[in-house]
């Protein structure tokens, strides 16, 4: 059985539900269920003897304890984390918590599982530590992307946070020498994705009639990849990564946020004729210390384990506006109370 933690939030989810339509193996699931997690997400497991859940908090050692104990897996896919980028700047303390905490806790409980394990376990474990492109910080225009041996330089809370959890990751492999392995990926989109990052809010806000907000000049270069490749590429690098290695995890579609919401506007008015989303783009005050860009180049997962992107920024988008189309009772259950003050505190403020 594999461990997963996060697996009721967008990646996560996503790579439980591609993992058990390709294998038998069984996945526990360890999820504190925060605002970002629809645990309905997975409902259609309910029933699935291959899938456990427990609701735990990555920082609760104790608990962790006891879920190693009870389910032995052979392997952990970290996801768990704060994710979002705006709400770090409004609350940087609970990213140290979760993403620096409660990786080295998560890290403890590992190596005391796999110290635990018979020679021949203890030598095919494997800890894949989920990651982002974020921690090399900003690309200018021209810049080279970045690669394997880009240098870590975060600019945010969230990505410094998320740099301290692989600075983690790697010392466990080079101090203990526990078999962790680091990816860090550009921004992925696709469907369950919670509608406070730039693709889903955009569709469900104009769905809805309201206001598309682009930050600044909307000229900020994503390279945006479909969650389900970022999924086969984890499971590539927990089949045949080497140990204490990074992995870089790029889509190969560099695009600049307004473009982004153009293409959405006008897959959107396919589906609903008659509408001119484009209409209700509006500008807003820019992010704090907002990165320009980000651009992956994943040569070497592709040299290495013979991994490259299957969906193009045409097809994934096209698969994810359908399926927010098709699943209004998911968007509505995640328009909570919660996600409300999120939006004034976020966008109230912002002239
Ligand atoms: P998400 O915010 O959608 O989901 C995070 C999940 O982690 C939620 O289910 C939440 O309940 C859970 N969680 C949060 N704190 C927890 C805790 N203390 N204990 C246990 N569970 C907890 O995130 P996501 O977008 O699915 O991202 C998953 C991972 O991928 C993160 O580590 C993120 O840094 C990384 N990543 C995401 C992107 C992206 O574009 N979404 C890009 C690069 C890297
Ligand atoms: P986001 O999805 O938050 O991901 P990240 O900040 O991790 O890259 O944002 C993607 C880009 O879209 C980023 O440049 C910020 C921008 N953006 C907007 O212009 N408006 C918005 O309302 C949001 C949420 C993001």
């Amino acid at each position: 059985m594999i461990l997963v933690t996060g697996g009721c939030g967008f990646i996560g989810s996503n790579f439980i539900l591609d993992w058990l339509a390709a294998h038998d193996e069984p996945v526990v699931n360890v999820d504190l269920l925060t605002y970002a997690a629809n645990p309905k997400t997975l409902a259609s497991l309910a029933a699935d003897a291959r899938y456990a859940f427990e609701r735990v908090d990555v920082c609760d050692g104790v608990a962790l304890k006891a879920v190693f104990a009870k389910y032995q897996p052979r392997a952990v896919v970290h996801f768990a984390a704060e994710s979002h980028v705006d709400r770090s700047i409004h609350g940087p303390m609970d990213f140290v918590k979760t993403n620096v905490m409660g990786t080295a806790t998560l890290l403890e409980a590992s190596r005391a599982h796999w110290k635990s394990l018979p020679d021949a376990e203890a030598k095919s474990f494997r800890f894949v530590h989920v990651s982002t492109d974020e921690v090399f910080g900003s690309l200018g225009a021209t810049d080279p992307k970045f690669n394997e041996l880009s240098q870590y330089q975060p600019n945010s809370p969230y990505s410094a946070s998320k740099a301290g959890s692989d600075h983690l990751a790697r010392a466990y492999f080079h101090t203990y020498g526990m078999p962790v392995m680091v990816t860090n990926c550009s921004n992925n989109y696709g469907p369950r994705q919670f509608p406070e990052k730039l693709i889903p809010l955009m569709i469900v806000n104009a769905l809805a009639g309201k206001a598309l907000p682009i930050y600044g000049d909307g000229q900020q270069i994503r390279d945006w990849l479909y969650v389900g490749d970022h999924c086969s590429a984890i499971r590539r690098v927990l089949e045949a990564g080497r140990p204490g290695e990074l992995y870089l995890i790029g889509g190969d579609a560099e695009k600049p946020n307004i473009e982004v919401v153009h293409t959405i506007c006008s897959l959107l008015a396919t589906h609903a004729p008659g509408n001119d989303y484009l209409t209700q783009i509006t500008t807003v005050t820019d992010r704090p210390g907002h990165d320009r860009r980000y651009a992956i180049d994943f040569s070497k997962l592709r040299r290495e384990l013979g991994w490259r992107p299957i969906e193009n920024f045409t097809t994934g988008l096209e698969k994810t506006v359908r399926w927010y189309l098709e699943n209004s009772a998911w968007v509505a259950d995640v328009q909570s109370g919660d996600y409300l003050r999120w939006i004034a505190q976020n966008y109230g403020a912002r002239a």
